[in-house]
């Protein structure tokens, strides 16, 4: 039976794509840590079979619920309560919003003085240490660990294939109208399993040997968008085309399903980006942390193609 004295993972945003499989894969391995499981709904998920396993309510924009992670234990001396934290390396995943670094920034500071010593954040491949956003987070681990302030390391994932299946306007579009929506003409894309995102994040967050520097975490096949069109016809047995749209015309669709102007305007510039080859790159890291190759586009799309109405052949 577990207790709130083993020591714990605290994995935010711990219900999403990446965060719910490295909960899976956590829970399925022989680490004796307690898994913290937060978000905003937090305990009402309170079901899980596996007594290591705990949903704690956590939201950014809400520092009452940073602290209840954090419970203080009160000595003999009232005037000087010690903190006690048993969580001893947080996964970090962005909210939503633009604008969150300073928050996430703070955050890791509060973890910090209540004893947590490794930190591993979800950024994205094409933002660099100091760039915007999650940049400027990636940059205060680094800073922290270039002064033995903390352990770190800094997730950079290139698109998920899992987007295809998971966010509702793809999901939509291929199952509704046969189409896959871009603005990144012919280029090609790494796409990386989320699976095997959450295996690099649980190979950082648990290994003995503080991981302490950035893994752009890349798939091993280039596709463009035309290319996984292709795939997906094939897996789905009917005509899958991609639409290639302009900039302006891809952050209309997306304000369109209420997107927000600014993130709407981020997600056309970085398609813009993928058209003049910013993605056109793989490399061996997910074989070099995991043991294991990356996984392929196509044994993706078999394993959910029901969420887009399959029933053709393979
Ligand atoms: N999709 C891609 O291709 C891609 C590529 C590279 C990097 N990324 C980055 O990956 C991150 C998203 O990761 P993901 O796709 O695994 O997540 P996700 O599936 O979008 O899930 C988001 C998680 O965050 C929680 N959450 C949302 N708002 C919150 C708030 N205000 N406070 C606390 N928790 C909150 C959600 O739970 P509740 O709603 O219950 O709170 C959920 O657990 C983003 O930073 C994105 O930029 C994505």
């Amino acid at each position: 039976m577990s207790s709130s004295s083993q020591p714990a993972i605290l994995v935010l945003g711990g219900t999403g794509t990446v965060g719910s499989r490295i909960v899976s894969q956590l829970a399925a391995s022989s680490h004796p840590h307690r898994i913290l499981v937060a978000s905003r709904n937090g305990s009402k998920n309170n079901d899980s079979a596996n007594p290591r396993v705990q949903h704690v309510p956590f939201d950014w924009h809400d520092t009452d619920t940073w602290d209840n992670l954090f419970p203080t234990t009160t000595t003999a001396n009232t005037a000087n309560p010690t903190t006690n934290t048993n969580i001893t390396a947080v996964y970090l995943i962005a909210p939503p919003t633009l604008g969150a670094e300073q928050v996430m920034i703070d955050f890791v500071e509060l973890a910090r003085g209540r004893g947590v010593r490794r930190f591993v954040l979800q950024s994205g491949s094409p933002i660099e240490a100091g760039g915007p956003a999650m940049g400027q987070v990636h940059a205060h681990l680094r800073d922290l660990g270039q002064r033995g302030e903390a352990e770190w390391a800094c997730l950079r994932p290139t698109w998920f294939q899992q987007n295809f299946a998971d966010q509702s306007n793809h999901v939509q579009s291929i199952k509704e109208e046969s189409k896959v929506y871009s603005a990144t003409g012919d280029a090609k894309l790494p796409w990386v399993s989320a699976d095997d995102i959450a295996a690099v994040a649980v190979r950082t967050l648990t290994d003995k040997v503080a991981p302490n520097g950035e893994y752009l975490v890349l798939g091993s096949e280039l596709l463009s968008y035309g290319e996984i069109a292709n795939i997906l016809s094939e897996v789905l047995g009917r005509k899958i085309v991609h639409v290639d749209l302009s900039s302006a015309e891809l952050e209309q669709r997306y304000q369109s399903f209420g997107m927000p102007e600014d993130y709407a305007k981020m997600m056309g510039a970085l398609d813009t980006s993928v058209k003049f080859g910013s993605e056109n790159r793989t490399n061996d890291v997910i074989l070099a942390v995991t043991g294991s190759a990356p996984r392929k586009f196509k044994d993706f799309a078999l394993s959910v193609k029901e969420v887009w109405g399959s029933g053709g052949r393979v």
